[in-house]
């Protein structure tokens, strides 16, 4: 590992042997925080950000310290993997700062993995800086190889930069993994394309079914593609056999025969995969979100900034994973074409 904190051995025992102390009322131990350090963007995604977002205020965001503060409560209370996302993780100033604070949790042994999910438009400035600080792979959105279907869907985005910066990821010894939203008359010709081109360079490759979180300008039904769909064209072409590589989310695998290499699924509207969950999201306010599908929440932003001690900030997230539910209510509202939560998938964090 490639952090710098040294701890010795029994310490890196005790800690890892140490049990989960975070379980919600259906049994389910919470090991994974997926925090977004930041609501912006160097792009706007069609499905993720209307073209005028009206970010927060700088106030309202978590600093550094608090982000650090946060985290490092969760990962007392028996958190082992951390991704950091956003809005675009990589464009927080002082992002690396935190990345540096938070690899200290990884030299204990009490934080197993440290990611995130990035856009990689900052990847060939940061890759190495990640690698050094402990992140062995990482997550990049990427849904076409077609330079001007690229624009139209990011609006804001340049493809050669993106794959300049996957490019530089590898070169730094991460792992990356490649997530495309499926998106119907845009992007669905493509699929098999990312495919070959993401197995050929040792890639797994998951393809996201579109969510219907926020108002955007354009239709939800519009963009939606169900990923059975996806899913049936592929197998006309290939073999795919299930594997059984649960990671506690909504993801299902399965081995592509020809290539060799993984394929996802991501389907939370068209299967429930709530019964192995294991997570919790935090916005960049600082609002604990038990379900992604779901709108209760925690503040957490307000027992931390109460108090320097941490009793009150880890009464609200004992609390509140005593309300994690049982599962989501997503759908698609066909009746009033409206979004089911409104908040946006740059708040709560993808
Ligand atoms: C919100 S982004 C944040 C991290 C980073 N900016 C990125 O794009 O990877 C995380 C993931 O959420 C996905 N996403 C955003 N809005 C979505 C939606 N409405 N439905 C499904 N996936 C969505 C993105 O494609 C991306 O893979
Ligand atoms: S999906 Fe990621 S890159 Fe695209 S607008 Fe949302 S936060 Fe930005």
């Amino acid at each position: 590992m490639a952090t710098s904190n040294g701890t010795s051995t029994l310490e890196r025992d005790r800690t890892a042997a140490r049990p989960p102390s975070l379980i919600d009322p259906f049994q389910r131990a919470i090991t994974y925080l997926r925090v977004s350090v930041t609501d912006r963007c160097d792009f706007r995604c069609v499905y993720c950000m209307s073209e005028n977002m009206a970010f927060l205020p700088k106030a309202d965001l978590l600093t550094l310290e608090e982000l650090d503060r946060l985290c490092s409560a969760f990962v007392a209370k028996g958190v082992t993997k951390l991704r950091l996302t956003g809005g675009e993780p990589l464009v927080r100033r002082g992002i690396m700062t935190l990345m540096s604070g938070l690899s200290r949790h990884l030299a204990t042994g009490a934080l197993k993995e440290l990611t995130l999910t990035t856009n990689g438009s900052q990847l060939t400035k940061y890759a190495s800086e990640l690698k050094s600080h402990g992140v062995e792979r990482i997550n990049v959105s990427l849904d076409t190889l077609d330079p001007d279907k690229f624009r139209a869907i990011t609006r804001w985005g340049e493809l050669d930069k993106v794959l300049a910066g996957i490019d530089a990821a590898q070169a730094a010894g991460l792992r990356v993994k490649i997530n495309a939203v499926a998106l119907k008359g845009v992007n669905e010709d493509e699929i098999s394309g990312l495919l070959e081109w993401a197995h050929d360079r040792g890639m797994d490759l998951t393809v996201i079914e579109v969510m219907p979180l926020g108002d955007v300008d354009e239709q939800r039904l519009d963009q939606y593609l169900p990923l059975s769909m996806v899913r049936a064209r592929l197998a006309e072409r290939y073999t795919l056999d299930d594997i059984d590589d649960s990671t506690g989310g909504p993801a299902r695998y399965v081995r592509v025969k020809e290539t060799g290499g993984r394929l996802g699924f991501i389907t939370p509207l068209t299967h429930n995969f709530c019964e192995l969950c294991n997570r919790v999201r935090i916005t960049c306010t600082g609002t604990l979100y038990m379900c992604l599908g779901q709108e209760d929440a925690a503040d957490l932003r307000a027992p931390l900034r109460a108090s320097e001690s941490n009793d009150l900030v880890n009464a609200a997230i004992d609390e509140a994973i005593t309300r994690k539910p049982k599962g989501h209510d997503f759908v698609i509202d066909r009746r009033h074409r409206r979004p089911a939560l409104a908040r946006h998938m740059s708040v709560t964090g993808g």
